[in-house]
């Protein structure tokens, strides 16, 4: 009875000719909510072909109009708020009020893209031959940026739609075409989102959302011969095949994180325990920018820990549509991953400050303390409400204990002294230190990269249209 969304090519909404489709669940209920198209290897051939075709005219179409287009996007994007929002209520279990934060931000992203998009690739390089020994004035050089082709754009359930735009809006004003692969829990919010665009008037084939199951139409997708660029946010496991498979094209990849929170001993608890809440556990957690372990110095480590329980306490657990904290993560997979790594701890002797309690899908919010190394959630992403505690003696073990994970997307550090902060935030290789606030990817237009496991390249706004350019340059020789 579920009601069944249709895949977008060639600028029309359409039934795939498989005759199957894909199951969407509500985690919160855990009964089915939507179907979206399990489209076919040769509909992704369309999808990719109508892209190149309607590519080579939309590079040529002028700067301003492309960007005039977004600008269209973004102010539809924000009208339409309120029923892409309750998508995301209903597909991914995010709170009212952060689903329509995320399609706002959404606006503001596609927004801020085509004003970006104006003025990086407004500017072009000239050079003259001479610098270079043995060479006379006689060569000129023109350098600008043109597009890649056709980028394929791969989000994650958490921001379907938010971490889609941020791989649409710098892509097409660089003057790509776009092909979208929407994630499973979300499609619908995401095809609501690629809509927007349809009303923009963006021309036919220029943008495509090609639903289906990963083991289908994935593989065929990444490694398909008509996609110059990939971008991809997700599980770490998935962006590592995806690395290994693809061809000779550039690739943005936002993996998982494991982002680690150093608290020293002169820093100001109340900030860093607040912080530590609304960073480990908004969204149940399922943030790859979320605290995933408080590394706390001895000394500060029970006062600390007694300022986040009691914040945690206060955290409302429930259903999504009336606003609580902490929702149900997003399937019976995640929630049973979620609680063997409790299970792992609780065996080898962390210490509870909470009761164990899992409903379905909805799991409570648990602080889980003397954490050690020999414990798996010492290292590894739970993606859910729990956050660990390792005590340590030293700055240099909580730094060690950072560097040493595979993940390494954010940081952050409480500290009251500067010098202490900027030592430690040069010491931890990760993408990003953030100094006496939680980790968070935006404002969207800051770079966001993660190192080792957690990604290739950098995005944010700026950085994204940048890489998904390549140079021309044109030399005029005056023999
Ligand atoms: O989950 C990955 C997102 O990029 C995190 O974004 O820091 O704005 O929550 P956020």
């Amino acid at each position: 009875d579920c009601d069944t969304f249709k895949y977008y090519v060639d600028g029309e909404w359409r039934r795939s000719c498989s005759g199957h489709s894909v199951t969407i669940n509500n985690p919160s209920t855990r009964k089915p909510l939507f179907k979206v198209q399990a489209c076919t290897q040769e509909e992704v051939n369309r999808c990719i072909d109508s892209a190149k075709t309607a590519q080579k005219i939309w590079a040529k179409t002028p700067l301003w109009k492309r960007a005039e287009a977004l600008h269209k996007v973004a102010t539809i994007l924000k009208e339409q708020k309120a029923p892409i929002a309750d998508c995301l209520v209903k597909e991914v279990a995010k709170t009212s009020k952060d689903a329509v934060v995320e399609v706002v931000r959404s606006g503001d992203l596609v927004a801020y893209a085509a004003e970006e998009g104006i003025r990086i690739l407004a500017e072009g390089k000239f050079l003259v031959s001479d610098p270079f020994p043995g060479n006379d004035r006689n060569k000129y050089c023109l350098s600008s940026k043109i597009p890649l082709g056709v980028v394929l754009a791969i989000p994650p359930f958490n921001y379907p739609v938010n971490l889609a735009v941020s791989k649409m809006a710098p892509a097409l004003i660089a003057g790509n075409a776009v092909v979208l692969k929407p994630p499973t829990q979300g499609a619908v919010a995401c095809l609501h989102m690629i809509h927007t665009f349809h009303l923009a008037g963006f021309p036919k084939g220029l943008i495509s959302a090609v639903t289906g199951k990963g083991s289908d139409i994935g593989d065929y997708l990444t490694t398909h011969p008509g996609i110059n660029c990939i971008s991809f946010t997700g599980g770490c496991d998935t962006g590592i095949a995806i690395s290994k498979k693809a061809g000779m094209i550039p690739l943005q990849m936002e993996l998982g994180g494991k982002d680690s929170c150093i608290v020293l001993e002169d820093a100001d608890l109340e900030l860093a325990a607040t912080n530590i809440i609304k960073g480990g556990f908004s969204y149940s957690g399922q943030r790859c920018t979320a605290v995933k372990v408080v590394l706390a110095m001895e000394c500060i480590a029970d006062a600390l820990v007694c300022k986040i329980n009691g914040k945690l306490c206060k955290l409302t657990v429930g259903m999504p549509e009336d606003d609580c904290d902490i929702t149900p993560v997003i399937s019976d997979t995640s929630a049973n991953f979620i609680e063997g790594l409790v299970q792992d701890a609780r065996c080898k002797g962390a210490r509870f400050h909470q009761e164990w309690r899992r409903e379905g899908n909805l799991i409570w919010p648990i602080l889980i303390d003397f954490v050690r190394p020999d414990m798996r959630i010492a290292w590894e992403e739970p993606f859910g409400p729990i956050l660990p505690v390792i005590r340590i003696k030293t700055v240099e073990e909580g730094i060690h204990h950072c560097n040493a994970n595979n993940f390494a997307l954010q940081g952050c550090v409480f500290t009251k002294s500067f010098d202490k902060a900027m030592m430690i935030s040069d010491a931890m290789e990760s993408g990003t230190i953030q100094i006496n606030s939680a980790p968070g990817r935006g404002p969207d237009h800051f770079p966001f990269q993660g190192l080792r496991d957690s990604g290739v390249g950098s995005q944010g706004i700026t950085n994204s249209i940048n890489m998904m350019c390549k140079t021309k340059t044109t030399v005029m020789n005056f023999p």
